[in-house]
C-alpha cells in the first residue's frame, strides 16, 4: 500500500481548524478534522449536483450560477459542461489555499475548469456571496460540508438554518434552484427547505459515476 504524503496544509479562516492536501500515487485527498472532505477518485455525486440542477434550468436564457466551494473542481467542471457559451459561473471558495492547490496541483483532475473564461473565482465565504444580492442566481450549488451541518467550519451552519435558507431563496431568480450535497439523509433539513418556500426534491445518488459505491443525497430546492 502506497502511503499518503502531505503536500500542504492551511488554516480555515476564522480560526476554525485546518485543511490538509495529501497525495498517494495519482490520488489526491483534502481532509479536515480527521475527515475526508474530498477524494479525487470519487466524484459521481459531485458531478450529479451540477447535472441534476442544470438539467432543470431554462436552456433559452444565459445562466448565472454560484458554486460553493471549489474543492477539486469536479462540480465546477460538470456545471461548465452543462452551460452555454454565455453562462457566468461564479465560484466562492473560503480557503485561499484550495484555490492555489487547484492551480498548482489539482487542476488536471477535472480538466482545468478555473481556466475557462466563463468562470470567476472569489476567495470568499459563500454565505457572504449569497447575502449580497437578491434575484441574481439561476442556481446555487452548495457542496461545502459533508451535509447540512457545518463540517469545514461550525459557522457554515448558518447556510442550513431558517435565515440562511431565506437568504438563498431571496438570492435566486424565480424558477432558480438551490442544490445541496450531503453524504446522508436529513429529514429535518427537508422540512426546513419546504418551510422556506422551496418546492423540494430529495434525490439519492451513487458516489461513483459507475453507479457503484455508497449513496449520497442531493436536495433540489426550486424557487416557485
Ligand atoms: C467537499 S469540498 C467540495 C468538492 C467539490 N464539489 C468538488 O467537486 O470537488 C468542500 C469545499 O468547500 C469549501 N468551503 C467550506 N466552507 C465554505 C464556505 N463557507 N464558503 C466557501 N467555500 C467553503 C472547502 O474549502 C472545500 O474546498
Amino acid at each position: 500500500m502506497i502511503p499518503w504524503k502531505e503536500i500542504d496544509r492551511a488554516e480555515v479562516p476564522g480560526n476554525e481548524g485546518e485543511v490538509i492536501l495529501l497525495v498517494r500515487d495519482r490520488e489526491f485527498s483534502i481532509r479536515t478534522a480527521g475527515t475526508e472532505l474530498m477524494n479525487s477518485r470519487i466524484h459521481g455525486s459531485e458531478d450529479a449536483l451540477a447535472e441534476l440542477s442544470c438539467s432543470r434550468l431554462n436552456p433559452q436564457v444565459p445562466w448565472q450560477i454560484l458554486v460553493g466551494g471549489l474543492g477539486m473542481g469536479y462540480t465546477l467542471a460538470a456545471t461548465l459542461e452543462q452551460s452555454g457559451p454565455d453562462a457566468e459561473i461564479f465560484v466562492s471558495e473560503l480557503i485561499p489555499a484550495v484555490v492555489r492547490w487547484n492551480r498548482e496541483h489539482l487542476g488536471h483532475l477535472a480538466g482545468n475548469p478555473l481556466a475557462d473564461p466563463r468562470v470567476r473565482v472569489e476567495e470568499e465565504d459563500v454565505v457572504k456571496t449569497i447575502g449580497k444580492e437578491k434575484s441574481v442566481w439561476n442556481a446555487i450549488l452548495l457542496d461545502v460540508d459533508n451535509g447540512p451541518a457545518g463540517l469545514t467550519r461550525k459557522s457554515n451552519d448558518r447556510l442550513y438554518g431558517k435565515s440562511g435558507l431565506k437568504k438563498s431563496f431571496d438570492a435566486l431568480k424565480p424558477g432558480g434552484i438551490l442544490a445541496v450535497w450531503s453524504c446522508g439523509i436529513d429529514e429535518v433539513f427537508t422540512r426546513r427547505l419546504k418551510l422556506a418556500g422551496f418546492k423540494t426534491k430529495v434525490l439519492s445518488v451513487r458516489a461513483r459515476k459507475s453507479g457503484k459505491g455508497s449513496k449520497h443525497t442531493i436536495w433540489l430546492g426550486i424557487k416557485p
